[in-house]
Formats: C-alpha cells, sequence, structure tokens
C-alpha cells in the first residue's frame, strides 16, 4: 500500500461517498496518484529475440539478450499529463541467435514483464548488493552491502529479523561515483540453506521518502577442501533442470504456473534447479529464497548448432566413433565460430553481467554459469573474469570447461556409472564434480536413479545432479477434428525439428508428475533404511545440516490383506546429517506366518514455506519375513481331468474350467469357467515390448534390427499324458522368432491341466540361430479377456508403473484397481508403459464372481513364488508401437483387456540421452524357464 509507505497523499477514507469525482465509466486523469516522479525508465524483463524501442515517435535504443532484461531511460521523451505512444519494433531473429541456440521450442514476443520505474530527481538509488561473510567457525558474521546512488546523500540501513525485529542499524554518507560500503558485525545470525530457508530483512533509505527494502539470507559459499560447501558443510545437489514452459502460453509463465512447479519439486524432495538454459522469469529467485533452493543461475547462451556443423567434416570413419568421443574431435573448430572468437568477446560477456546484475541479491543463488553446449573458448574465460571481479562470492560453473581449469567444479551430462566412480577415486581431482544433467526423464523411466544417488552420497567429490529435465514442453495443440493434444517438434509443421525429444520431463506437459519424478522423490528421501537384522533396523540422516528432529514417524504392517493401522515410533533426537541410528521394530509388528512388510511413514511436524504439517517425505519398507508360498486351489468333487480330443482342439475338463487348446496355434483358445468364457484373444508365449524412447536408440535399436516386433509362436509339436495324480499334460515343441531371419527361442511349453481348475504353464526357452537379439524385452505370455474383466487386486508393488530399475517408488502392499484404464499411465509419445513388478499374485475379474488369478513359481521348487511383471490395458503392442500420438492409440483401443505376464521383464535405463539400461537390470538373451500357475 503505497499510502502506508509514505507515498502520495495518504490514505483516503470514506463509507458511502465516492473518493473521486463521479462521472462513470471514467476514471479522473488529473486527480489519481500513479507514476509521476521522474527520471521515467522502462523496463522489459525479457523479449525474444531483439528489438527497437520508440517513444513517442523517437527511436530510444535497440536491445538484445532475448532472456535478459533491460532498461531505457526515457525521461526526455515522455509527456507528462497526457497520451504517449510506446512503440516495440520485435525481429524474430539477430546476431544474437546464433548464441541462443538452446534446445527449446523456438518462440519470439515480449514474453515477460513490461513496466514503468519512476525515480526521484534528485539523489536516488541506483544499485545495490549484499554479502554475508561469516567468521572461520560459521558463527557470527558481517553484512556488507554496497550502496551506488545518483548523487550525493545518507543512507540508513535496518536488519530486520523474520519476525520483524531489529537486529542491527547503520547509516553511510556517500555518493556521486563512491560507493557507499556498510560492514555491519551481526551476531549469530540464522543461517540460510535450501533446508532453513531463514529470511531478514534489509532496508535501506535515503532521506524521508526512499526506501529500497529487499529479503537476506546469511550464508556463505565456498569451494573449501575440494568441495563445494555452504557455511562450511558439503551439499548434495539434488537438482531438477527446470525451462521456462507454458503448455499453452510459451515461455510465458503465470506466476502461479511458476509456484506450483516449485511447490511440485519441495514435496518431491529436490532442493536445487539449475535455471536451464537461461535466466528464468525474475520471480523465481524470490520464490527459491522462501522455499528453499540451492539455484545454478545460468547465462543465455548455447551455441551448439556449430557442433553440427564441425561433425558433417568428420570422416566416415570418425563418423562413426561413440557421441563423447566425436565431440572430442569436433570442439575445437565448433568453438571458434563465437565462443573462441574474438569479435564475440562483448557479446559473451554482456550475457554474463545481466545474468549477475539481475539476480545477485539472492541467497538462494549459489552459483552462476555460463551457459550450455557452447563448447570452450576464451570468450568463457572472459565471462568468468568479470564475474570473479565483480561477485566473488558465488561458484561458477560450466561444463564444457571439462578438466575445470577456469570453473570451480567439474560438470558432466549423462555420464556413466563407471565414469563418475573413477572420477571420484582418482586422488589427483582437487575441485569436485556435479552433473548439470543426468537420467534422461524422456518416456517411461528413467532407470537406475539410485545408483547415482548411492554414488553421490559414497564419494564426497561427487555433489550430486539435476535431473533432465523438469518439464515436458509439449504445446497444446488440436487434430483436425478437433482432439486435444500435446504436440511436439513437426506437430506445426516446422522441419527441420527434433520430434519429440522436446518431451523429456519428469512432469507430463500439463505439468502434472508422471512416474519419473515418484521415483525421484523416492531417491531423495532424508531418511533412508541402512539395513534391517532380526528385530531392529538402521536408518541413515540424508539432510546436509538438519537433523531427523523436525519428523515425525508413524508404523504400520502390509501383508496380503492388507495394511494394519499401527502407531507412532520415535525417532532418535539429534541425530546429525549422514549419521546413522538403529531403531528397535514394534513387537506388534512381528508376524510369523504370511509375507509381512513393514511400512515407516516419515511426515513433517509442522507447516513450512511449501507444505503443511503431516506431509509425508519418506516412507521406508522393511520386510519381514520371506515371501508367502505359493497359494493352489484345491480339487473339489472330480479326481481326474477329462480330456476330449478333434482334428482342430483339445478340450479338457477340470472343476469349474473347461480349457480348449488350438492344434494349429497352440495356444489356450478358450478357458471357460462355470460356462463364463475367460479367453478374448488366445494365450501364448510373448516376448516384444513397444521400445521405449529410451529403449529406442540403443537396446531397441538392437529389438528392431533383428525384427523382434515381427516376432511370432509356431508350433512343430505336440505331445499328451495323463497322470496318475489326475491331471494331464500338453507338452508344446514351438519357436518363437520373426519372419526375415533365422534366429528363434525355442520353447519346450507343457500345460498341466488339473482337476481342481487351474492350469499350470511351464516353459523352457533357448536362443538358437544366427544374429540374436542380444536383450529380450520380456520373457510372458500374452492373452486376452472379454470386456467385462475390469477388475484387477494384486499383491506387490502398486498402485502405478514399476520396472525392475524403476520401482522402489511403489510400495509393496495390496492394490485394487476397478478400472483397467486406471492402470495406464498415458505417456505423451505411446510406448511401453503400465508395467507393474514384484508381483506376487494377480487376479483379475468381471464384478460377476468369475475371476483369473496368476501367480509366478520357482522352476527350482514349485511351492515357491516367484515374482513377477503383469500389464492389463485395452492395447495391443502393435498398435502402441505404431502410434505416435496419443490420439492415435485410442483410435485401435481394443474393447477386450489386454493382459501381459512376465515371468522377467527388462529393465529401463536412460538411453535415449545417457546409459541404456544397466546390466544387473538388462533381460539378455539365454536360456530360460519359468512357470506359471492360473486358476
Ligand atoms: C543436453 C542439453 C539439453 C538437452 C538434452 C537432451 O545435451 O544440454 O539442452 O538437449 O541434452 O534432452
Ligand atoms: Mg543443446
Amino acid at each position: 500500500m503505497w499510502q502506508l509507505q509514505g507515498f502520495g497523499k495518504g490514505p483516503v477514507y470514506t463509507n458511502v461517498a465516492f473518493p473521486i469525482f463521479v462521472d462513470p465509466p471514467h476514471a479522473p486523469f488529473d486527480d489519481n496518484e500513479t507514476l509521476r516522479t521522474r527520471p521515467v525508465r522502462l523496463r522489459f524483463e525479457g523479449v525474444d529475440s531483439a528489438y527497437h524501442v520508440w517513444v513517442n515517435g523517437t527511436l530510444v535504443r535497440y536491445h538484445q539478450g532475448s532472456r535478459n532484461p533491460a532498461e531505457f531511460a526515457i525521461t526526455d521523451y515522455v509527456k507528462g499529463g497526457g497520451d504517449n505512444v510506446l512503440a516495440v519494433r520485435v525481429y524474430q531473429y539477430c546476431d544474437g541467435t546464433y548464441i541462443e541456440d538452446q534446445d527449446q521450442w523456438r518462440m519470439s514476443g515480449i514474453f515477460r514483464d513490461v513496466f514503468l520505474l519512476g525515480f526521484p530527481k534528485a539523489t536516488h538509488f541506483q544499485d545495490f548488493s549484499v554479502q554475508t561473510i561469516f567468521d572461520d567457525a560459521y558463527e557470527n558474521a558481517k553484512l556488507e552491502v554496497q550502496v551506488e546512488l545518483e548523487g550525493k546523500g545518507t543512507v540508513s540501513l535496518k536488519l530486520y529479523d523474520a519476525d520483524r525485529k531489529q537486529v542491527v542499524e547503520d547509516t553511510c554518507t556517500a555518493g556521486n561515483g563512491d560507493a557507499l560500503k556498510f560492514s555491519v558485525p551481526v551476531s549469530s545470525p540464522h543461517k540460510w540453506t535450501a533446508e532453513t530457508p531463514y529470511l531478514y530483512y534489509l532496508t535501506l533509505s535515503l532521506g524521508d521518502d526512499q526506501v529500497v527494502t529487499h529479503r537476506v539470507g546469511f550464508r556463505q559459499v565456498e569451494l573449501k577442501d575440494g568441495l563445494i560447501k555452504v557455511n562450511g558443510k558439503r551439499i548434495v545437489i539434488k537438482g531438477a533442470n527446470r525451462h521456462e514452459h507454458h503448455p499453452v502460453h510459451g515461455r510465458t509463465v503465470p506466476y502461479e504456473f511458476m509456484k506450483q512447479d516449485l511447490l511440485l519439486m519441495k514435496t518431491h524432495n529436490i532442493n536445487a534447479i539449475r535455471s536451464c538454459h537461461q535466466p528464468s522469469d525474475p520471480r523465481l529467485y524470490d520464490l527459491a529464497d522462501e522455499m528453499g533452493f540451492w539455484v545454478m543461475d545460468e547465462a543465455d547462451l548455447e551455441c551448439h548448432g556449430f557442433e553440427t556443423i564441425a561433425d558433417a567434416t568428420l570422416s566416415p570413419a570418425e563418423r562413426d566413433m561413440p557421441f563423447f568421443k566425436r565431440q572430442q574431435l569436433t570442439k575445437k573448430s565448433a568453438a571458434l565460430w563465437t565462443s573462441d572468437n574474438p569479435e564475440w568477446h562483448e557479446a559473451y560477456v554482456d550475457r554474463a553481467v545481466q545474468l549477475v546484475y539481475r539476480d545477485k541479491l539472492h541467497p538462494s543463488v549459489i552459483m552462476w554459469s555460463l551457459g550450455n553446449e557452447a563448447f570452450y573458448g576464451r570468450n568463457h574465460v572472459a565471462m568468468a573474469d568479470w564475474i570473479r571481479s565483480y561477485d566473488p562470492t558465488r561458484l561458477i560453473h560450466y561444463e564444457p570447461d571439462l578438466d575445470a581449469e577456469v570453473m570451480d567444479m567439474h560438470s558432466r551430462m549423462y555420464p556413466y556409472m563407471e565414469t563418475i566412480v573413477s572420477f571420484a577415486e582418482d586422488a589427483s581431482k582437487t575441485k569436485p564434480l556435479v552433473l548439470c544433467e543426468y537420467i534422461h526423464a524422456m518416456g517411461t523411466g528413467p532407470g537406475n536413479i539410485k545408483e547415482y544417488m548411492d554414488a553421490f552420497y559414497k564419494y564426497p567429490a561427487l555433489q550430486g545432479g539435476w535431473v533432465w529435465e523438469w518439464a515436458s514442453q509439449g504445446l497444446l495443440t488440436k487434430t483436425k477434428d478437433g482432439k486435444e493434444y500435446y504436440g511436439y517438434g513437426g506437430d506445426f509443421g516446422d522441419a527441420p525439428n527434433d520430434g519429440d525429444f522436446v518431451m523429456d520431463g519428469v512432469l507430463d506437459s500439463d505439468h502434472k508428475p508422471n512416474s519419473g519424478l515418484v521415483e525421484y522423490k523416492k531417491a531423495l528421501e532424508p531418511v533412508q533404511l541402512v539395513s534391517s537384522l532380526g528385530k531392529t533396523f538402521t536408518i541413515i540422516n540424508r539432510y546436509d545440516f538438519t537433523t531427523l528432529d523436525g519428523l515425525a514417524c508413524h508404523w504400520s504392517t502390509v501383508t496380503e490383506t492388507g495394511k494394519g493401522t499401527g502407531g507412532s515410533l520415535d525417532i532418535p533426537q539429534g541425530l546429525q546429517p549422514g549419521s546413522t541410528a538403529e531403531m528397535t521394530m514394534p513387537e506388534a509388528a512381528i508376524s510369523k506366518d504370511s509375507e509381512t512388510v513393514l511400512e515407516l511413514s516419515f511426515t513433517l511436524r509442522e507447516d513450512t514455506t511449501w507444505s503443511e504439517a503431516g506431509f509425508e517425505v519418506a516412507c521406508i519398507q522393511v520386510p519381514l519375513g520371506g515371501l508367502s508360498a505359493l497359494k493352489k486351489p484345491e480339487a473339489q468333487n472330480e479326481v481326474r481331468v477329462s480330456i476330449e480330443k478333434t482334428t482342430s482342439s483339445v478340450k479338457v475338463s477340470g472343476g469349474r474350467s473347461v480349457w480348449t487348446l488350438s492344434l494349429s496355434s497352440g495356444a489356450i483358445s478358450s478357458w471357460k469357467k462355470d460356462n463364463v468364457e475367460l479367453i478374448a484373444q488366445p494365450l501364448l508365449p510373448s516376448f516384444f515390448r513397444a521400445p521405449t524412447d529410451n529403449d529406442f536408440p540403443q537396446d531397441g535399436k538392437d529389438w528392431l534390427d533383428r525384427k523382434l516386433q515381427f516376432g511370432s509362436v509356431h508350433t512343430r509339436g505336440i505331445e499328451f499324458k495323463e497322470n496318475e495324480d489326475g491331471t494331464a499334460n500338453i507338452t508344446l515343441s514351438q519357436k518363437f522368432g520373426p519372419k526375415v531371419l533365422s534366429w528363434s527361442l525355442d520353447l519346450s511349453t507343457t500345460l498341466t491341466f488339473s482337476p481342481s481348475g487351474s492350469l499350470d504353464f511351464h516353459v523352457t526357452g533357448n536362443p538358437v540361430g544366427q544374429a540374436l537379439p542380444k536383450t529380450l524385452p520380456r520373457i510372458g505370455v500374452t492373452l486376452g479377456l472379454p470386456a467385462a474383466f475390469q477388475t484387477t487386486e494384486w499383491f506387490g508393488r502398486g498402485p502405478s508403473e514399476s520396472y525392475r530399475d524403476m520401482k522402489l517408488s511403489q510400495p509393496v502392499g495390496l492394490h485394487t484397481v476397478s478400472q483397467i484404464s486406471d492402470l495406464w499411465a498415458a505417456p505423451e509419445f505411446p510406448q511401453d508403459c503400465s508395467n507393474r513388478t514384484d508381483t506376487r499374485w494377480f487376479k483379475i475379474s468381471n464384478g460377476e464372481g468369475t475371476g483369473l488369478t496368476a501367480q509366478f513359481y520357482k522352476p527350482s521348487d514349485k511351492e515357491q513364488r516367484h515374482l513377477f511383471d503383469f500389464m492389463a490395458s485395452h492395447y495391443d503392442v502393435k498398435d502402441i508401437f505404431e502410434s505416435k500420438h496419443p490420439y492415435e492409440l485410442e483410435g485401435k483401443k481394443k474393447e477386450h483387456v489386454i493382459l501381459r505376464l512376465d515371468a522377467e521383464h527388462h529393465g529401463l535405463g536412460t538411453g535415449s540421452c545417457g546409459p541404456k539400461t544397466l546390466d544387473e537390470y538388462a533381460l539378455k538373451a539365454a536360456p530360460f524357464e519359468f512357470g506359471l500357475v492360473l486358476y
């Protein structure tokens, strides 16, 4: 309220009377307080890519630097008391376009706020900066404030704490070019960290009527003992790369939408943001100060396109080299265009100056980044030199300075685990490593997040990373017949384009979390289980600054029949960051009979700036006892199955079931239970999945090369056997393989029909022939059930999708879903999804008492359960594979339910840009054997 802040004529009180001259709908021009002060500046927060500004027909100036702000002194051009005409001519491309070649939508316009700033005519504030310098013990600090004035004057400084109580004050006189410098001791200030974002309020006043205010966080960033430290402590970056993008408005992101992003980050344990690949909306940094984030603020600078040009000059042999090696060959010549070209010196340094000037007052900003993918040249060194001379209080990052000659840290994108581990174990390294981009979240995935986090916790020199990327950048659009969808490269007639490579977030384009974010949250949890033994288990505090005293713990037990109530459990008080504590299991949790899991939910005790008390930040499951034994129905009346053979099929009856096996296909083509048909698509072994984005360039490429997508089962022989125990066997000799090529999986499939009505499906497989695929997507069976089979229930991981290397966020439990469509994870580019792993048993039913239950057993011990994967949907694998947008897949939706039951299922990895599925999660094409029981 400007009236309450000493401006204008003071507040007006009236009850009924209008405070203005009454002439509706006109409001007064003369008696209406507004910007009257002079000089006047016009400020643009962001215009893509360049522009000229005119006021009242006079050209004021030109500016470029799309995501940088600009202020225009327009006092001399503005008329008081009348209409003024502001004209802005925006150019889509300019020479700055060469250094704004980021991986994002190329869009143009005045996309951020534009406003007028008024300054008092005489002496006024020009700029100020704040530094908080701690003593060696990080106990007491000095508040160093430097003020630049236009004119000469006396400035008084006051610092208030979060409760608005004054902490210190001081005054200082200077001006006319001399900077005013305050250095005020503050004893034992509350420290600002991403975990404890304590903010003080600073006011600087000049005379009676000029006050500027800003929030201050006391924190000190250093490279110390070879590590990035804040307030003397090592931090672990648990970050996200956030582009500024909105699915409807493009780079114009509404404040509330941005705020929601940051709230989602906090509630998913993310503690760091990289403002990739350019400075964000200035209001983001205020939110980051308040909520607590480590921000790496990045200059608007990338010229990646020169790599393509350099790459095209390589020899055929060089072009066959892996991407990273090729980059080493091209980086020098690519840098010659701009990064290492003296003619571009000013343009580069300007990008650093703009960044630092604008955001220097934010405690959340702990490092500056010189940009992205611009190779490495003298102009980067100049940027770093300027930053160090102007702001020595923060660290500098730039990934292509691979040996960290000038930067304060090494940085890598999408490295292999081996690469970062060998870095960490290399004693010659004197600076730490951060992963400015890792775990490429394109499509279903990413896999193996945990391995990276484990390495960050194990090796001090590995200080974390930022997931690529926060949100998929689809743009909401429509098909010709009006169906809405999120478009990507090529959907707007754009050519050349990079297709769906812009859809690679842990949020979908509508900014709703997908499984990637949920899994990331899990890996980032502040409390983790280290081990469990007998009646005790050990937890570790993964915060960098705080104890676990702010958390409450609730325990419960999970069994095949659901979740018990449990109670509260005391967390050891004062547990320091990185320390472990042994806890004792609640006596009531220990059960002896069926598989039991102790679940511990850790929640906030108090409200924070980003969530309410009671919010769950971590959930640990401690397994108690082993898996329960396989369950099978008992035979009721019949003691033997009965068999009927015809020339084309075999019909077997047992218990409530009547099965029909087709002799030509070797498939179960009908299964009637109490006369209700269960089969809508024959049950057969199957091995393919629609490659995910992460499969495509690596394992998936191999599958498609080997024509796995064309594979089918061929039956070559069949044998019958009736057994003494009343069961009957049909053994099929089968081959699964594609047309065209000679490789196959030789299968021996034994179906055992039992008088209890259950079917045992035992398969051994042997890969044979030439040019076999190296890995298989899956080993299992597929069948269809009639549309009425909508209810699913299972004991295993859920409720959402999970894969071998992306499953830890999905707790083991009893899950029920009443619509098959609710199981579908709906990727924005159709691909394999919605798998559930570590399943103990699965049941699908029609709501009228007929169901089908599945379990796998260990071939070596038929009484023991084998954990399996399932997926139930209305989509055929071929249709998923061939569709490029959800609306295309929707058009091919099947009426019936397609159920996939897998003994083994290949992992996800992050091969769309990074390592493919790790060996330990890969399903190698090797001899296999599995057993499935259905009833
Ligand atoms: C990185 C780049 C990002 C993005 C990503 C792939 O190389 O810095 O901007 O292109 O790869 O999604
Ligand atoms: Mg790039």
